[in-house]
């Protein structure tokens, strides 16, 4: 994979699978951008970067600070999308709407305005890759919000890959990844819960940040790849229970 002389915007990049996804594209001589609402997450992931990389702080659910992100920026290659809130899980039968609510503001809303506001400045045959979740089409007890979210970004990949033409739309949707998206749940819950997500994974453990970045490289790189959304669950999809 060589991406010398690109540069490559992620947004969601100070933190799990965005974090992980700029250090593995630092390899292959991009510049990077990440970003993410909080400063301070910025700079103490950019303290973990070596290669070329930069970092803002920007919340996309704003649009005129995301223009005004993408404006500093000016042009460049490929746009990453990793950001979300964990906002959305719980049992349809009690399911909270403010809460799916602002799980669309959080997650579905700001992809879609990062997506919109990058467009002057991606090159036209680059890239966007979108992050959504193996929720969206595999079923899950207490996912569907989850499930509707991130259907609703995978509904949009081909028809985004068919207008934006010669720019390259997929999205790579993970199963479980052992990263800070989990860090609210105390740590004896989310011990055992990924626990019992390794147990009933065929691939027997929980996924890793590096997995799901070295399928967002993939993307990024070939140049044929369009339109395509990838699991990346360990075979979540085929487990028999959870
Ligand atoms: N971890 C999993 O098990 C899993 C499973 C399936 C799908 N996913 C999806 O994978 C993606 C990455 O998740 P992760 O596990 O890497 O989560 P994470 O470690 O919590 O990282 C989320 C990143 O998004 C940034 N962010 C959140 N809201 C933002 C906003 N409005 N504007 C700009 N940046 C924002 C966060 O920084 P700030 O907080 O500073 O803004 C952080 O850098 C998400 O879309 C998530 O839904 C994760």
């Amino acid at each position: 994979m060589d991406l010398t002389n690109q540069r490559v915007v992620i947004i969601g990049g100070s933190s799990g699978i965005g974090l992980e996804t700029a250090r593995v594209l630092a390899e292959t001589g991009a510049s990077i951008v990440i970003a993410g609402r909080s400063p301070e997450k910025v700079d103490r992931a950019l303290a973990t970067l070596e290669g070329s990389v930069t970092g803002e702080a920007v919340d996309a659910t704003s649009r005129e600070e995301t223009r005004n992100f993408f404006r500093r920026i000016g042009p460049f290659d490929h746009l990453v999308l990793t950001l979300a809130s964990n906002v959305g899980a719980g049992e349809f039968r009690t399911l909270d709407f403010a809460m799916l609510h602002r799980a669309f503001e959080t997650k579905f809303w700001p992809q879609l305005i990062a997506a919109q506001t990058s467009l002057d400045f991606l090159r036209k045959d680059g890239s966007l890759t979108i992050v959504s979740a193996v929720t969206a089409h595999v079923a899950f007890a207490g996912a569907s919000g989850f499930a509707a979210v991130n259907g609703a970004l995978e509904a949009m990949v081909p028809t985004l890959a068919l207008e934006l033409q010669p720019l390259r739309v997929n999205a790579v949707a993970p199963g479980g990844i052992a990263t800070p998206f989990w860090s609210d749940l105390p740590d004896d819950m989310r011990e055992a819960f990924f626990a019992q997500g390794a147990a009933v994974t065929p691939a027997k453990r929980m996924g890793r940040p590096d997995d799901v970045a070295r399928v967002i490289a993939m993307l990024i790189t070939n140049s044929f790849m369009t339109s395509t959304i990838i699991d990346c669950d360990g075979g979540a999809r085929i487990r028999s229970s959870w």
